[in-house]
């Protein structure tokens, strides 16, 4: 039976991947941080084990990648096999307020991460997530061999980290990949990113409770994918014969507009008369055009992305109305 760690747990990703890896039989360990309400854990509901089961394989334990004592005890004390790490201040636009902290969880949390794998003298595979927005401006389509132009703090921040794993890996062997993974959404995304942003609002417009959505640069592109389809794929990538990094990526592209179409159009209404621009939601320096190139995976892993950007429009409103239904 192997034994997994995951930093952020709690996320859209962590959640998905930790499903899977209780379905292969899996022992897995989180780290969640520690919260004034429980609430957030919500996304693990489905798979919590109370602690008094006998038996269980899931276990919670409170920590923060901002803390390196805690991360060297926990893998000493766990041995995993393998590391997962998702932690991170995932949002763009809130870097730009946070820069500082982002860095502190974003870029040096991976590196205390790394340190720790390699203070314990374990062998362990670590899967870092890396990030699409570490390409910025660069043309696409991006590919593994792209040179990396990051326009953000969060960009900048994984650019680090992303570097960090190779430098690590290059330095004492460690089996350490990057997985370049280009957005991707589900029906657990965030309620603050763009594609659940939309979504919700489309299933409260639909219901009567509101009028309207504020976004920001409708002409952005991005290669949306199905958030459980790069769980599979993290994992994919730590089973691998050889630690290769890989673009994670759909290959198709759309508009924040084209979303929002396909979204509203989902529950028979017109986004025109629902969105409204709000400055508030650019960024001070924007990222264009992200579209991946999944060649490499695709053709040496054999993952292939199957749910496109307006198939998962459909099924995060059809989530989202459900749930506004259902109360939940
Ligand atoms: N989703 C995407 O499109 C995408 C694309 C490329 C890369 N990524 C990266 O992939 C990873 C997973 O993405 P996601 O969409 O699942 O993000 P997410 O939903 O925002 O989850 C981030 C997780 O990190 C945890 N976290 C934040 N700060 C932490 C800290 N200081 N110490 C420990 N845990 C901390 C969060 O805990 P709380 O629940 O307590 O906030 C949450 O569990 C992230 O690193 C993200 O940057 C995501």
């Amino acid at each position: 039976m192997k034994t997994a760690l995951i930093t952020g747990i709690s996320g859209q990703d962590g959640s998905y991947l930790t499903e899977l890896l209780l379905a292969k039989g899996y022992v897995v360990h989180g780290i969640v941080r520690r919260s004034s309400m429980i609430g957030n854990t919500s996304r693990l509901d489905a798979v919590y084990q109370d602690p008094h089961d006998s038996g269980r394989r899931l276990f919670l334990h409170h920590g923060d990648v901002t803390d390196a004592g805690l991360l060297v005890n926990l893998i000493r004390d766990i041995r995993p096999d393998e590391v997962y790490n998702l932690a991170a201040q995932s949002h763009v636009r809130v870097s730009f307020d946070l820069p500082d902290y982002t860095a502190n969880v974003t870029a040096l949390g991976a590196i205390r991460l790394l340190e720790a794998v390699r203070a314990s003298g374990i062998d362990t595979r670590i899967y870092q997530a890396s990030t699409s927005e570490m390409f910025g401006t660069a043309a696409p389509p991006q590919h593994e061999t792209t040179v990396f132009h990051p326009r953000s703090p969060y960009g900048v921040s994984k650019l680090f980290a992303h570097w960090a794993t190779v430098n690590y890996r290059e330095s004492y062997g460690m089996f350490a990949v990057n997985g370049i993974a280009f957005n991707h959404e589900s029906p657990r995304r965030g309620e603050t990113f763009v594609t659940r942003k939309i979504t919700r609002a489309v299933a409260r417009i639909a219901a009567g409770l509101e009028k309207r959505v504020y976004l920001g640069n409708l002409d952005a592109v991005r290669d949306w994918g199905y958030a459980p389809e790069y769980a599979e794929a993290m994992w994919l990538m730590l089973q691998h014969g050889e630690p290769v990094d890989y673009v994670i990526a759909t290959g198709r592209a759309a508009t924040v507009r084209d979303f929002a179409d396909a979204a509203f159009s989902h529950a028979g209404l017109d986004w025109r008369d629902h969105v409204e621009h709000d400055d508030r939601y650019e960024r001070p320096a924007e990222v264009p055009e992200l579209v991946g190139d999944p060649a490499k995976i695709e053709r040496e892993i054999g993952w292939k992305a199957r749910v496109y950007w307006d198939e998962l429009a459909r099924i995060m409103v059809d989530a989202d109305r459900n749930a506004l239904r259902s109360g939940t």
